[in-house]
């Protein structure tokens, strides 16, 4: 399992079964989250990624100490958080909006947290100069929030709450703010710090690229409950369930049918086309006649021009639209009565591009395939 830790090694953070609902207008409860139970490890970095209102924000409360739980706990190095108000939060969040304070320049936001903890001015004076030259900062000291550009406001905000060196640190959807540019360099400022100064991180986004990139592990959610946990890669290519398929990989998804299904493979129909799989691909077992959703990554399935197909797992298809976004093509292809979406990274050396109403041959790479026995989640 994805999921296994260490057991010899208390983890720093903790949740265990934890729920949370809300009450609301015409006595009606949302569940916001319910039995959300994660280990993490010092100094992982854990990306929550979901749907807009799956519980993602709800949870992150809970961990800040903002909210309590109505059920089960959230625990900090083994000790329950006790939520007994505002003074009792050590947890540095980071919100999407930076809520600087507008009537203190950049030093004076950067050390505010130092200068509350009472610091020595000198160690102020050197730590907030490393968190400036850190964070690309430098020359801007003196200015006001409102004399700052929104990425140089979401870093000011990422450097108070790094100077602090937390041990544990929380973000809430940080960089929806910026352009995709800054975004990304953000991105790698977040990821460099957290490695270097060893840091805890729960970073909640919906951003798909940023859920994969950032992270050790990502967790997804839907409907207030996890529904998978793992490396980007384990998430990315063994999505366990269709929603994942869908939201993290954007997958195709086709009718099928179980033609055999024995201990060594697997063999569907689907399209037109009779595909033998591994039996580890496909969630749960089948008796041949059952009916299945094949679920088929976009970069899973690569292109040539037309030539007579040589095997089964190759194609004639026709290319019915294409969107080029540099670092890649989408192509969308006739796929016999239906369509599929094919992404080739977009190489001007090694890989041919194609026109609309161009024959194309589809290579299938059937380990790619995952089989499910419903839509649902
Ligand atoms: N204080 C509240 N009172 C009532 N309902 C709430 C409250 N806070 C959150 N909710 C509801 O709980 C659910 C989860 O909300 P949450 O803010 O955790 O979602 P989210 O995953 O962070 O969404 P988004 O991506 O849009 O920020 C939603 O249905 C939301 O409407
Ligand atoms: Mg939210």
């Amino acid at each position: 399992m994805a999921d296994q830790q260490d057991t010899s090694r208390v983890p720093h953070l903790e949740l265990k079964s934890v729920s949370k609902a809300f009450a609301c207008a015409g006595n009606k409860v949302i569940t916001a989250v319910k039995d959300f139970s994660l280990v993490v490890q010092k100094g992982e970095a854990i990306t929550i990624i979901g749907p807009s209102g799956c519980g993602k924000s709800t949870t992150l409360r809970m961990i800040g100490g903002f909210i309590p739980p109505d059920s089960g706990e959230v625990l900090l190095d083994g000790v329950s958080l006790s939520y007994n108000g505002p003074e009792q939060r050590t947890i540095p969040m980071v919100f999407q909006s930076y809520a600087l304070f507008p009537h203190m320049n950049v030093f004076e936001n950067i050390a505010y947290g130092l200068k509350a903890r009472k610091k020595h001015r000198d160690t102020i004076q050197h730590d907030v100069a490393m968190m400036c030259q850190m964070l690309n900062l430098v020359g801007t000291e003196d200015r006001f929030p409102h004399q700052l550009s929104d990425g140089q406001q979401q870093r000011v905000a990422l450097a108070r709450a790094l100077v602090l060196k937390p041990e544990l640190l929380l973000f809430d959807e940080p960089l929806s703010n910026l352009d995709a540019r800054l975004r990304l360099q953000t991105r790698r400022e977040i990821k460099k710090m957290q490695k270097l100064l060893g840091i805890t991180t729960v970073y909640v986004t919906h951003d798909q690229s940023e859920a994969l990139s950032m992270p050790d592990r990502v967790v997804v959610m839907n409907r207030g409950a996890i529904i998978q946990v793992g490396t980007p890669r384990e998430v990315y290519n063994n999505p366990r369930t269709p929603f994942v398929a869908d939201f993290i990989g954007n997958a195709n998804f086709y009718d099928g049918k179980i033609l055999e299904f024995t201990a060594e493979k697997a063999v569907v129909t689907f399209n037109h086309l009779e595909v033998a799989l591994d039996p580890a691909q496909c969630d749960g077992t089948y008796l041949p006649g059952d009916g299945v959703f094949v679920a088929i990554l976009p970069q899973s399935v690569t292109l040539s021009s037309y030539h007579p197909p040589e095997s089964a797992y190759q194609v004639p298809g026709k290319i019915a639209g294409l969107s080029f976004n540099g670092y890649s093509i989408e192509y969308e292809v006739e796929f016999g009565e239906t369509f599929i979406r094919v992404v080739v990274p977009h190489n001007l050396t090694f890989v041919d591009e194609y026109e609309v109403k161009e024959q194309v041959l589809m290579h299938f790479h059937p380990s790619s395939f995952h089989l499910f026995d419903s839509k649902e989640t």
